[in-house]
């Protein structure tokens, strides 16, 4: 079996994620920035992250999965700056689910992620009230994501892998 590990990050949370999914993953596997993943062929399973951008899942990952996931094993991660129980969330996290929607999605896992401080900054200038409110409460997100959530990617990884019996 061999497992794609594969993420975009602007500011590293994603990338943290990332990195404990690939250390869950047995077998042969990979660890690649999405820019330089070209097909999803070859790959039995493709864990595919990215950061919830403004509601919805970061354009990247969005016309990654709409460009190249068609009929593959997926499972998607995905990070934001909310709290994981923020009223609204789930139709953020079923825009992501959507943007799969033609490939085989095999697992989904959310967590926090830490908001830089220079989105903070550049959001508390937004017209957008909801968008200004995040920049607002960027101390809340402050060192996510955290060991606990590291761990919980690491599980989430290990059940996929073991649903496909990898
Ligand atoms: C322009 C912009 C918009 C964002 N919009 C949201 C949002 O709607 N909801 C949210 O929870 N987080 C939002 N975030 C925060 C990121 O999703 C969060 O900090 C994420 O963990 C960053 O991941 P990265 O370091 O891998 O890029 C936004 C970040 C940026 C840069």
């Amino acid at each position: 079996m061999k497992t794609l590990v594969t993420y975009f990050s602007q500011t590293g949370k994603t990338k943290k994620v990332a990195e404990a999914i690939y250390e869950s993953v047995e077998g042969e596997k990979e660890l690649k920035e999405l820019s330089e993943v070209e097909s999803l062929d070859g790959y039995d399973l493709s864990f595919i992250g990215f950061p919830i951008i403004a509601f919805g899942p970061a354009k990247e990952g969005k016309e990654f999965l709409e460009q190249k996931a068609a009929g593959k094993k997926v499972a998607l991660f995905i990070t934001h700056a909310a709290p994981e129980d923020q009223e609204g969330i789930e139709a953020w996290l079923d825009r992501c689910r959507e943007a799969a929607a033609s490939a085989e999605l095999v697992g989904f896992f959310d967590c926090q992620g830490e908001l830089s401080e220079a989105i903070a900054n550049a959001l508390l200038k937004s017209d957008n009230p909801m968008m200004k409110s995040f920049g607002e409460r960027r101390s809340e997100t402050l060192g996510q994501p955290d060991e606990t959530r590291l761990q919980r990617a690491r599980d989430f990884a290990r059940e996929v892998m073991a649903k496909l019996g990898g």
